[in-house]
């Protein structure tokens, strides 16, 4: 066995949630040569791949995973000029997201600053199209550059190709034991481009007033700070559970059941409602807790690992929380956070 490939390691470190077993192998993929050396040797043994970004959206079971755990940590960011108002920025897969987005908001380029503070790599952020504060990163991508293991070669591939959603993409899906990600190359503008629609920022931010990127970056950060746990010292993936979409009539029958819930028409006439208020304000679960895990204290949405939690634990609060919403109001919820088998 290669020395680069180690057994028998511990995931839960390498996870914003920290839980979760052992892998029985695991190698770090700095380079796409060694992504490719690690995915060979994968082959040769016969054993499956599982690849780890930067685990800030995943659950891993307690029996950790069989097989390779490839973390990726391909690093390098490289800024190309486009035309007058326009520059691309290409970041290895490895490097943190919001990295990228100080670097690119100290340049004054505009365009990813309001998913600044965003926990993760820049790899995981086209897999489930991380989104906050009215933006979505398909918003700026240009191509995502991927190892294609049908192929055996890195190939781009396109947003249209990317398939993007809500919280979701080709990744989750079609292209989830396929394409492995070692950079994505986003558009970004000298142009000021303020986005302040949302209402967190809305408050901020009077109409007409002009802002810099800057400052945006600086309010995100904040609202952030107020809303989410700190990971570094609290176990927790943000957003555990999507936001749900439902028909317009059925929007409709619960906005008069609940005066006030908050619902944001999609371009098909459906809603999607903001299911930490339902979690808040209807089911009075803001902070519950049970044992180890429970949803924070300042923002329901968002699952916290209190310390020494299991994934089963986390398994089994969720499922119980989902019953809940649905025995409340009748609503199917979907949990946001992958876990890794
Ligand atoms: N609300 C409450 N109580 C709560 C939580 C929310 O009343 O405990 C209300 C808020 O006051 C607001 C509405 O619900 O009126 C929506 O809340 P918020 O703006 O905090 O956003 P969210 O829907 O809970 C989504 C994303 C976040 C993203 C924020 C900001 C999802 C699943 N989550 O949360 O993304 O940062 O909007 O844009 O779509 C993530 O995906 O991990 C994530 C953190």
């Amino acid at each position: 066995m290669p020395s680069y490939i180690k057994e028998h390691i511990p995931l839960a470190p390498y996870t914003s949630l920290n839980v979760g077993g052992n892998a029985d192998y695991f190698g770090t993929a700095t380079t796409e040569k060694e992504l490719v050396e690690l995915l060979e040797w994968a082959d040769s043994q016969h054993v499956p791949v599982t690849i780890l970004g930067g685990g800030s959206n995943v659950l891993i079971p307690d029996e950790g995973i069989r097989g390779l755990v490839v973390q990726i940590a391909i690093e390098g960011v490289r800024y190309t000029p486009k035309d007058d108002v326009s520059i691309c920025v290409t970041g290895g897969a490895g490097v943190l997201f919001d990295l990228l987005i100080r670097d690119s908001v100290e340049k004054g380029y505009w365009g990813l600053e309001n998913l600044s503070s965003i926990p993760g790599t820049v790899g995981g952020a086209p897999i489930q199209n991380v989104g906050a504060y009215g933006v979505e990163v398909k918003d700026s991508i240009v191509y995502v550059r991927v190892y294609d293991r049908v192929c055996k070669e890195f190939t781009e591939l396109d947003i249209n190709a990317c398939a993007f959603g809500y919280r979701d993409s080709i990744f989750k899906h079609e292209g989830k034991d396929r394409y492995i990600v070692s950079s994505v190359t986003f558009t970004l503008s000298t142009v000021p481009k303020p986005k302040i629609e949302y209402a967190d920022l809305r408050t901020r931010f009077s109409e007409g007033s002009s802002c810099s990127v800057h400052d945006i970056r600086k309010a995100v950060c904040e609202i952030r700070k107020n809303k989410f746990p700190d990971w570094h010292s609290v176990g927790t993936a943000g957003s555990f559970f999507k936001n749900p979409t439902i028909s317009k009539e059925a929007f409709i029958l619960l906005s008069s059941k609940y005066p006030g819930i908050p619902g944001y028409e999609q371009k098909d006439g459906s809603y999607k409602i903001a299911l930490g208020w339902v979690l808040d304000k209807v089911l009075s679960l803001k902070g519950y807790r049970a044992g180890a895990v429970g949803l924070y204290s300042e923002q329901a949405l968002v699952l916290v690992n209190h310390g020494g939690a299991t994934a089963d634990a986390i398994k089994k609060f969720s499922d119980e929380i989902i019953k809940k919403i649905f025995d409340e109001t009748g609503i199917h919820v979907e949990r946001e956070v992958v876990t890794l088998s």
